[in-house]
C-alpha cells in the first residue's frame, strides 16, 4: 500500500513510554507518503522526495487534506460480559453510589450472573459488535479483561472468547486476567481462600493455555486490599502472567505503591492517587493508565494528570469500557476530558493514545507510532491538523483505519 499526499503526519517517535515533558514531543511532517509492505511501514519521506514517475504496485490511497496519526491503543477495557445494567446507571443519577450498589450484590455481581449464563457464541457476537464500534472510531489494538466469571469456567470462557476473536477481527486483542474483580458471594469474608483458589485453581489453566498476557486485581476498599492484591499479582507472576492493576480509584488506598513496588506494567485509574503513589510512579517504568470516561460516568473528579505528567509520570490515556461503570468506547471523548477537564495538551493526549498505550501493553516495538518498521496501524483523520482531534470536540474525526497495511474502515465507502 502506498498513502500519498498526506497533509500531515504526525506522531510520537520512539519504542518505549514517554514520561513527563517527552509526552509533548510529537514528530510533524507535512504534505509526505508512507509506503508500506507485508504490513509495515518501509518508508516515509516528503511528497517532494518522489519524483512524479513512480509506477505504484498495489494500492494507492490519496490522503489529500487528510491528516494520519497512529492507530489509538485502548489499553485498558472489559468488553467481553453478558447482560446490561442500565437500571444501575439510572440509580446512579438519582444518587445511589457505584460501591453501595456493588455492596448490596449489584454492580459488578450483576454482570457475573448475566455472564456466567452467556454461552461463548454469544460472548463472541457481542464482542464483535463492540470492537467495530472501537475500530471505527480508530482503535487498532485493544486490551480486554475477565472478571465477569469468578470461577474457573466463566474465566476462561470471557479470555476463550477474545482468543477466537482475535483470530478474525482486524484489532489486535490483548488478554488479561482478572479473576480477582470482586469477591464472589461464595466466598464472603474469605477474601484469601478466594486469591489462593485463584492461584493454585485458575491461573495455572490460564497460563497453561496461553489465556492470558496479564494479571489484573481491583485493589479497593471494600473489594480486595493491598495484601490480597500483592498475593494475587504475585501469584501471576510465579505463572508468567504480568501484573497490572486497578488502583486508588475510589478512595486513597496506596495501590499505585504496590503496582511500583510488584513491578506491574500499569497502574490504573488512579483518581485518588497520594502524593507518594505519583512521586513513585514517576521514579519507576509503571505507566500511570488513567480513564477519564469513568470519571465522567461516575460523576467524580479525574485523577491528576497535570501534575503526574509534570512531576514525570508517563501516561496512558484509555477506555475502561465495562458494562457498569463506564458503558463508553469514545474515544474522541476520551480526548476531549483529557485536554479540557485533566489540562493535558493535545499533543500529550495523543501520546498518550497512542505509544503509551502500547508501552502499557509491552507493544511499542512494533505500534503506537508512524515509523519505519513498526506495525502499520494508521489512521487517517477527516482534517489536515491533528488538532482537530479535540478542537472537534467530543467527535469521531477517523475518516480511514489501516491495520497491518490493510484499509479495514473507510468513512467514504458509506455514503450518508
Ligand atoms: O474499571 N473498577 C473495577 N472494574 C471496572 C468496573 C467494572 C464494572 O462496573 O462492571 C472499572 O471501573
Ligand atoms: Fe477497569
Amino acid at each position: 500500500m502506498f498513502i500519498i499526499n498526506i497533509a500531515q503526519i504526525a506522531t510520537p517517535i520512539g519504542n518505549k513510554a514517554h514520561k513527563g515533558k517527552k509526552m509533548q514531543e510529537l514528530s510533524l511532517l507535512q504534505d509526505a507518503f508512507i509506503r508500506i509492505e507485508d504490513g509495515l511501514i518501509i518508508e516515509i519521506g516528503k511528497m517532494s522526495e518522489l519524483s512524479g514517475q513512480e509506477v505504484y504496485q498495489g494500492e494507492v490511497i490519496d490522503a489529500q487534506n487528510l491528516c494520519a496519526v497512529p492507530g489509538f491503543i485502548d489499553s485498558h477495557t472489559h468488553f467481553i460480559f453478558g447482560g446490561y445494567r442500565a437500571e444501575e446507571f439510572v440509580s446512579r443519577l438519582q444518587g445511589a453510589s457505584y460501591m453501595d450498589i456493588m455492596k448490596m450484590g449489584g454492580g459488578i455481581m450483576a454482570s457475573v450472573n448475566a455472564t456466567r449464563n452467556t454461552p461463548l457464541k454469544e460472548l463472541i457476537t457481542s464482542g464483535h459488535t463492540r470492537l467495530s464500534r472501537m475500530l471505527r472510531q480508530g482503535v487498532t489494538t485493544v486490551e480486554g479483561k475477565s472478571g465477569y466469571g469468578l470461577e474457573l469456567e466463566t474465566e476462561c470462557r470471557q479470555l476463550e472468547a477474545m482468543k477466537e476473536l482475535n483470530k478474525f477481527h482486524p484489532i489486535d486483542i490483548i488478554p488479561t486476567f482478572m479473576g480477582a474483580h470482586a469477591l464472589p458471594p461464595e466466598y464472603k469474608g474469605r477474601e484469601t481462600e478466594y486469591i489462593t483458589y485463584l492461584a493454585d485453581s485458575v491461573l495455572p489453566v490460564v497460563a497453561m493455555n496461553s489465556l492470558a498476557k496479564y494479571c489484573d486485581v481491583f485493589c479497593e476498599d471494600g473489594v480486595f486490599d493491598v495484601e490480597a492484591s500483592r498475593m494475587m499479582l504475585e501469584a501471576g507472576k510465579k505463572n508468567g502472567i504480568r501484573p497490572r492493576i486497578h488502583a486508588d480509584e475510589i478512595v486513597t488506598f496506596h495501590g499505585a505503591e504496590l503496582a511500583v513496588e510488584v513491578g506491574a506494567v500499569s497502574a490504573d485509574h488512579l483518581l485518588m492517587v497520594s502524593e507518594e503513589g505519583i512521586r513513585k510512579l514517576a521514579g519507576s517504568d509503571t505507566i500511570a493508565t488513567l480513564l477519564p470516561l469513568t470519571a465522567f460516568s461516575l460523576n467524580k473528579p479525574y485523577a491528576p494528570a497535570r501534575k503526574m505528567i509534570d512531576e514525570g509520570c508517563a501516561i496512558a490515556l484509555a477506555s475502561d469500557m465495562n458494562p457498569g461503570s463506564c458503558f463508553s468506547d469514545s474515544v474522541a471523548l476520551i480526548f476531549a476530558l483529557a485536554v479540557i477537564q485533566m489540562k493535558m495538551t493535545a499533543e500529550e493526549a495523543l501520546t498518550a493514545m497512542t505509544l503509551n498505550g502500547a508501552a502499557a501493553l509491552e507493544l511499542a516495538d512494533i505500534t503506537g507510532s508512524i515509523e519505519v518498521g513498526k506495525q502499520a496501524d494508521i489512521n487517517l483523520l477527516a482534517y489536515p491538523d491533528y488538532r482537530f482531534l479535540v478542537y472537534h470536540t467530543a467527535s469521531n474525526t477517523v475518516e480511514k483505519v489501516i491495520k497491518k497495511g490493510k484499509l479495514v474502515y473507510d468513512d467514504k465507502a458509506c455514503d450518508v
